[in-house]
C-alpha cells in the first residue's frame, strides 16, 4: 500500500517534471517506459505483438535491474518475502568466498581503453584527475570488491558513469563544433570563454535532476541509478539534437538563452 503511495507521488512529480523539462513529445516517451519500468508484472510479459523494436530504447538486462530497483532500504526490508529484483545464481557469495572473484578481464580492459581515449582527448569529464590516475582508482576499487555481487555491481556502475561522461564529452564537441559557426556570439557570453559555458551548462543538468529527485531524509525520491539513467538519455538526446539540427536545436537554444543571453 504504502509502496502504491510513492509511485503514485512520484509518477505525479514525473509528470510535472518531464513535461515541464521536455516537452510533451520527449517526455511523454521517457514517461511511458519509466512507468512500464514501475511495474514489474507488465514488464514479465512481453506484448502479443511479440519483438517490439519500438524507438531507440535499449531494455538490457542492466537497465532492467536499474529501474526494478526498489526506491530504499527499507522497502527491500518490508516486502522481504517478495524480493522485486530476480537475483543471479551464485551472486549470494559472501566475503568467505573472496578468493574465487571472477575478475571480467575484457571488460576492464575496455573501460581501460575508453578512458585513455577520453584522457587523450584531454576531457574536462574526468574529474581534473591526472593522466592514468581515473583508472587507477577504479582498478583499486575492483580489485578490493569483497564479493562477486559488489564487483559485479561497480563494474556496471562504472560503465554507466563512464558512458555518461563519454556523452558530455561529445556534446560538448558538438556544442564548441556549432559555435564556431557563429563567432558573432562570442561577445555576448557570461562565462569567461565559451569552453567554460559549455562545461558548466552540461554539468549543472545533473544538478538539476538531482534537486529535484535525489532522495531526502525520509526515503523519499528516486534512486540515484535511475538520476544515472535519465541523465545518460538526456545527453543522447541532446546529441543527437545537436547533430541533427545544428544551430536551430532546442539544446542549442536554450544553452544560448542561459549563456549568451542578449
Ligand atoms: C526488429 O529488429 C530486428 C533486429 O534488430 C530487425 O531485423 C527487424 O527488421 C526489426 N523489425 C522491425 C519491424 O523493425
Ligand atoms: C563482462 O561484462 C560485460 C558487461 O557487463 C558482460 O556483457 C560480459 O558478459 C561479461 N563477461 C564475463 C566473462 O563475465
Amino acid at each position: 500500500m504504502l509502496e502504491f503511495k510513492v509511485k503514485s507521488l512520484l509518477v505525479g512529480k514525473l509528470l510535472h517534471f518531464f513535461f515541464s523539462r521536455f516537452g510533451w513529445i520527449a517526455g511523454g516517451l521517457i514517461l511511458t517506459f519509466l512507468i512500464t519500468a514501475c511495474d514489474p508484472g507488465s514488464m514479465m510479459l512481453p506484448g502479443p505483438s511479440g519483438s517490439s523494436n519500438s524507438s531507440s530504447w535499449k531494455e538490457d538486462s542492466f537497465e532492467m535491474q536499474v529501474l526494478m530497483e526498489p526506491f530504499s532500504e527499507t522497502e527491500t526490508e518490508g516486502t522481504s518475502g517478495n524480493p522485486p529484483i530476480p537475483r543471479v545464481a551464485g551472486e549470494e557469495a559472501g566475503p568467505s568466498h573472496q578468493a574465487s572473484i571472477i575478475h571480467n578481464a575484457s571488460f576492464e580492459s575496455s573501460l581501460h581503453q575508453r578512458i585513455q581515449r577520453l584522457e587523450n582527448e584531454n576531457t574536462p569529464f574526468l574529474l581534473d584527475k591526472g593522466k592514468g590516475e581515473y583508472w587507477t582508482d577504479i582498478k583499486r576499487d575492483l580489485d578490493q570488491a569483497p564479493s562477486q555481487q559488489e564487483y559485479n555491481r561497480l563494474l556496471e556502475f562504472e560503465n554507466c558513469d563512464l558512458q555518461i561522461r563519454e556523452l558530455k564529452h561529445l556534446c560538448s564537441a558538438l556544442f564548441r563544433q556549432t559555435l564556431s559557426q557563429h563567432p558573432d556570439l562570442l561577445p555576448k557570453c557570461i562565462e569567461r570563454d565559451a569552453e567554460s559555458a559549455v562545461f558548466s551548462f552540461l554539468e549543472s543538468q545533473r544538478e538539476e535532476f538531482e534537486a529535484e529527485f535525489a532522495p531526502d531524509g525520509d526515503g523519499n525520491g528516486i534512486n540515484t541509478h535511475w538520476i544515472d539513467k535519465l541523465e545518460m538519455d538526456l545527453f543522447q538526446e541532446m546529441a543527437d539534437d545537436l547533430h541533427k539540427n545544428g544551430g536551430s536545436s532546442y539544446y542549442f537554444l536554450k544553452f544560448l538563452q542561459e549563456y549568451f543571453p542578449d
